[in-house]
């Protein structure tokens, strides 16, 4: 029987491992993971440890580690099939028991021609006499005709049942509806509209399929907004609303906004370049969703704090998938909506060309921190500029950067590059510092903690390691392994642990550790959770795959030369062993 793995990469998307493990241990929040009392050996002081971006678990105590499916298998005792029923009642999620492959695709075909139709039948009500309010409402924020239409708005009439009773007359089930996040199971086991009184945006994803919907209240009822819930055709944190339209620009960059609203807007205007998220933060997904359709994206959030705190957290997974980075602010406005409705879209194109890249944002925001009047405080920032401004690797941006910078606060661009260069040395001794202690760690350190399990060749083991922890970080990084084969590594747990790696990221499917675990026997996990649990830092990727794959090269020529010489001496032995 074959699970299909989109339901269990949903599976464990939708089974976050604090959640589960709260379930049945008492964690406290530590710096950004999680320690509680091993579940697994009897103790007094706290030495488990659960990594929410990793989504594993560790414990020091015992050893035992893993993602989501390990633990509950480990913890209920059960095989990996009941683990995964068990995680599936628990997320709400049926179970695909039987023939799973096909009914799995019939099911997401299905859902998707339910969406269909719902947006269809949105789309009518918006124009029928029960739709009146949500077109006066739209009109209203300035939208004609012809951009509702291009994006299929629609509207959900005031009823409780008035989609569901529309689609069960074409066939659908109340189960379809519910699937579909278009429909709640009320208390006596009814269903009921989740969207109703509302103005209606559908969301496509790239094939254009409409996968979901956000919904808007007319006026100032809360929830503003609501959205459907992940469902088997939808995830938000791997869709961005209006990117089926946006993919086909010629402006040349896609402009990254929060709302529904403001990339409508914008597209109206003329900018047909503008995306938002679903109603929540920027993914590593998402970037690496965009870095696909443009070299360029600008930021183009709310005037807000929250606005500011949001881009600041999205700047560097752009960065990390290889955009370009601009930040647009706008002002007298508070989001980009508003600020075309005042001034136009002509304002808006001058924003846009004058739209900082990062670096030049970032120098503003900590410039932001300082008073420049002050002598004291505009040294201070002239050191913390050069600081930041050491961490470019471009000399060039360098030296554009420290003129500006020098501009701003008298102090004479060469004492400022001095300054760079210095903290540029320090960080690369920091950096070897670190790497001689790393390589003094005593081999038996670096030796894996299950018990039948053995690195031969620990020096080539820990860069086999860091390989396998920059692919699952950043999936994108298989780039730089060509020509690297699973049975080059001296492990073969961790050769294996590559092959499974490599095939999954060919497939363009997620990597979490809970995902892996049918694939990988409960060493092989509890290995990879102790490989994963130590820190990479992922700005220099490449040139850490670069280096990991040297000392791979360097181990295994070494390897070959011993056989040689082995053989070598062999032969010797039995030409001797004749000769007498
Ligand atoms: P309006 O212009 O007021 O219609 O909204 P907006 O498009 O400017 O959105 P806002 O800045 O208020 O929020 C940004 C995005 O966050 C929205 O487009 C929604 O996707 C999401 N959002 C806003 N309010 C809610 C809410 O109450 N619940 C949920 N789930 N999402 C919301
Ligand atoms: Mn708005």
């Amino acid at each position: 029987m074959a699970i299909p793995s989109a339901f269990i990469d949903e599976l464990v998307a939708r089974s976050d491992i604090v959640d589960v493990v709260s379930d049945y241990v008492n964690l406290s929040p530590k710096g950004g993971s999680y320690w509680g009392l091993c579940p697994f050996h009897g103790e007094k002081t706290a030495s488990f440890h659960v990594l929410p971006d990793r989504q594993l678990y560790h414990c020091f105590g015992c050893g035992k580690g893993g993602g989501v499916i390990s633990f509950v298998m480990e913890l209920e005792n059960l095989p990996y099939l009941d683990a995964l029923r068990l995680l599936a009642k628990r997320a709400g999620m049926e179970f695909p028991e039987g023939d799973l492959d096909e009914s799995g695709r019939r099911r997401r075909a299905r859902l998707l021609q339910l969406n269909k139709e719902a947006a269809r039948y949105f789309h009518s009500q918006l124009h029928s006499p029960a739709g009146r309010e949500g077109l006066e409402y739209l009109r209203g924020r300035g939208l004609s005709k012809g951009i509702m239409t291009r994006f299929g708005l629609g509207f959900a009439p005031e009823s409780w049942d008035s989609l569901t009773k529309a689609m069960t007359d074409k066939g659908f089930a109340k189960g379809d509806l519910l699937d579909a996040g278009l429909a709640v199971s009320g208390k006596k086991g009814g269903v009921y509209d989740r969207f109703r009184n509302r103005v209606m945006f559908p969301i496509i994803d790239l094939r254009g399929d409409v996968i979901g919907f956000g919904g808007r209240v007319l006026g100032d009822g809360t929830p503003k907004y609501l959205n459907s819930p992940d469902t088997p055709v939808f995830n938000k944190s791997r869709n961005l609303f209006a990117l089926n339209l946006a993919k086909t620009t010629k402006l040349g960059r896609i402009v990254l906004t929060e709302g529904y609203m403001d990339t409508i807007s914008l597209y109206q205007a003329g900018f047909d370049c503008a995306v938002a998220s679903l109603g929540t933060a920027l993914t590593a997904d998402h970037a690496k969703l965009l870095s696909r359709f443009t070299k360029e994206v600008v930021i183009c959030y709310d005037a807000d704090a929250a606005g500011v705190q949001a881009a600041n957290r999205a700047i560097p997974m752009l960065e990390k998938t290889g955009l370009k980075v601009r930040v647009l602010r706008v002002s007298g406005a508070k989001d980009p909506d508003e600020f075309i409705r005042k001034y136009g879209p002509d304002a808006f194109a001058r924003l846009l060309d004058q739209s900082e890249n990062y670096v030049e944002y970032n120098l503003g925001q900590l410039q932001s921190k300082y008073d420049l009047t002050d002598p004291v405080q505009k040294t201070e920032f002239a050191r913390s500029a050069a600081e930041m401004l050491a961490g470019l690797d471009s000399p060039v941006e360098r030296e554009v950067y420290a003129g500006q910078l020098s501009e701003l606060t008298g102090v004479g661009k060469n004492a400022l590059l001095q300054e760079i260069q210095r903290s540029r040395n320090q960080r690369m001794r920091s950096a070897k510092r670190k790497q001689a202690r790393r390589d003094m760690t005593p081999v038996t350190q670096v030796q894996p903690k299950a018990r039948q399990m053995r690195y031969e060749n620990p020096r080539s083991a820990r860069a086999e390691e860091g390989i396998l922890r920059l692919l699952i970080l950043d999936g994108s990084l298989l780039r730089e392994t060509e020509g690297l084969e699973p049975d080059q590594f001296s492990s073969p747990y961790l050769g294996k642990i590559y092959e499974v790696l490599r095939r999954r990221i060919r497939e363009g499917r997620a990597l979490q550790l809970g995902m892996l675990e049918g694939e990988l026997d409960r060493d092989e996990i509890e290995l990879l959770a102790d490989i994963l649990r130590h820190p990479e830092a992922l700005e220099n990727g490449k040139s850490a795959m670069a280096d990991y794959r040297a000392i791979l090269d360097t181990e295994q020529m070494k390897r070959r030369a011993d056989d040689e010489a082995a053989l070598l001496a062999a032969r010797e032995k039995y030409r001797q062993k004749k000769s007498i």
